[in-house]
């Protein structure tokens, strides 16, 4: 008797994994907090291979994983773990990195098409060739795919200024759970014909059907950037420094981003070379940049002078205290990569329990101040690590164990204390008319917690569309729709 995966085999020589060791690497996330089975990985080429797939999936009731670069935060990219004991077959992950072609670059409509598993830093630099900025940018851009950024409706740093992963994409190619291949890839900026398939499959995290190519906006390549690491006292002073930075500079100011000193800390503890830009440790710091088209001997003298004097006025209203501002390319890198490796700075010192929050930006200072406040007193266990992207308001605001309680041993320990942690955190985000998942989706991590966020009418009108789109419920199982 021929088993499911051979008659697949069949189908995918060489591009089909069955043996744990092979699949291992597919089957836990980034973090490390979710490791689940599947029957095989399986790795297409081409969007008719995802058909392919897909078709037999349907046939034969196996669900199946989508999965790009596998750097998702929520747990979306792997098997659900207690889905193996559930009645479904285990599932195949669906590994799209193979689906790796620019297949064309519009640079007068501003345009580009590419397949679901180019790297963002692959689709940055194939516009970049063609005289164009793809703007997604996030630390995780040498791994990530754009299928999965779309997938989850990525952020990153410059959503301040382009807006996120949806604004980004003007068409989809998409695989349905049947196997049917939709071509979506108009490259038009107005189109009203009708329900928004795209936005419907953005966001969904595979839990609808397969993105296989998209077709992305372009920008103007700036002629010249600097950034500039600012210490202020309070994201009070920050934030008051945020809209005078936007009356004055305008779409100028691309990112505008937080860290405390202790994100600072980590950073120059775990990553060789880096050290705190300013003289002084400051409670927080403001990472401001600013990109200016035109021409390039100008555009450098340009952008540098209107640094200094917003910077020169934030001084003397008192709002910055200190700051650096790069001077050249390798001051910029230097100074974005603080920002970049806090990440993998906070996953050196142990397990971390994360809250990627939004919150209107207005009233971030007074949630700080009183959500701090009571994380202090009743979880002195926990050291907080806040850092984020204030200027479209979302913070990571994220907890690491106390220093030196960051060992194996004591990992279970913290994180028992997630679940009452995230109460006290959501609850308090949810008071101040937050969201509970800014930018890094539901997955496994937030899908039962976004229940008592959503009315009973928005989860219906939620299932309503998982129902019609995925009658199996075949795609990404227990993922995104709360189980109960
Ligand atoms: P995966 O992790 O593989 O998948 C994510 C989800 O999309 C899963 O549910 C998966 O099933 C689904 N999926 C993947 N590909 C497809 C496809 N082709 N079709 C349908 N479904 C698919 N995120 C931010 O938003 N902003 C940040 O600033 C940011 N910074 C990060 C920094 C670091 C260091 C790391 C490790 C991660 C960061 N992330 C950030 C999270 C992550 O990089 C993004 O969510 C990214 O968009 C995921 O892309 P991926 O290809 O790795 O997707
Ligand atoms: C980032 O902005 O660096 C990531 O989205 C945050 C995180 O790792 O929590
Ligand atoms: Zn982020």
């Amino acid at each position: 008797m021929t088993s499911l995966t051979d008659t697949l085999r069949a189908c995918f020589t060489g591009k089909l994994l069955t043996d744990a060791a092979d699949m291992a690497p597919f089957l836990t996330d980034w973090r490390k907090m979710w490791t689940g089975a599947a029957l095989a990985v399986v790795q297409p080429d081409t969007a008719q291979d995802v058909a392919q797939v897909l078709t037999w999936c349907n046939a034969n009731n196996v669900p199946v994983v989508p999965q790009g670069g596998s750097t998702g935060m929520s747990g979306g990219s792997v098997p659900e773990p207690s889905s193996a004991n559930a009645d479904q077959p285990l599932p195949i992950v669906l590994s799209l990195t193979r689906l790796n072609k620019v297949r064309s670059v519009d640079p007068q409509n501003n345009t580009m098409v590419v397949e679901a598993g180019v790297t963002l830093q692959a689709v940055q630099e194939a516009a970049c060739a063609a005289g164009r900025l793809f703007p997604l940018s996030l630390a995780a851009e040498g791994t990530c795919t754009i299928g999965g950024n779309l997938a989850s409706n990525a952020g990153g740093v410059q959503v301040l200024r382009y807006g996120n992963a949806r604004e980004l994409c003007l068409g989809l190619e998409v695989v349905t759970p049947e196997g049917e291949l939709w071509d979506g890839l108009r490259t038009l900026r107005k189109d009203n014909t009708g329900y928004d398939l795209r936005d419907m499959y953005i966001g969904s995290e595979g839990t609808l059907g397969v993105i296989t190519a998209a077709v992305l906006k372009l920008f103007p390549l700036p002629a010249a950037q600097t950034i500039a690491l600012a210490a202020v006292p309070s994201t009070r002073e920050a934030l008051a420094l945020l809209n005078p930075a936007q009356s004055r500079v305008g779409a100028a100011l691309t990112a505008f981003e937080v860290l405390t000193d202790t994100c600072m800390e980590l950073v120059t503890d775990h990553v060789p070379g880096t050290r705190r830009p300013v003289t002084e440790a400051s409670p927080w710091y403001v990472l401001l940049e600013l990109s200016i088209t035109g021409q390039p001997d100008q555009a450098e003298a340009q952008a540098s002078q209107m640094m200094e004097d917003l910077l020169g006025a934030a001084m003397e209203t008192g709002w910055v205290t200190d700051a650096a501002i790069s001077a050249n390319l390798a001051q910029f890198e230097a100074l974005w990569a603080i920002r970049e490796n806090i990440s993998e700075s906070q996953s050196a010192v142990g397990k971390t329990i994360k809250h990627d929050i939004a919150l209107p930006v207005s009233c971030i200072p007074d949630f700080l101040e009183s959500t701090d406040a009571a994380i202090a007193q009743a979880f002195p266990q926990v050291r907080q690590v806040v850092f984020g992207h204030l200027g479209d308001g979302n913070l990571h605001y994220n907890a690491s164990p106390q220093p030196g309680m960051g060992s194996a041993e004591h990992a279970a320990a913290f994180l028992a204390l997630e679940g009452p942690l995230n109460k006290l955190v959501h609850d308090a985000v949810h008071a101040f008319g937050g969201s509970i998942s800014a930018e890094h989706g539901l997955g496994v991590l937030r899908r039962d917690e976004s229940a008592r966020f959503k009315s009973p009418l928005e989860l219906k009108l939620m299932r309503n569309i998982k129902q019609a789109l995925d009658p199996k419920g075949l795609m990404n199982p227990a993922k995104l729709l709360p189980l109960n």
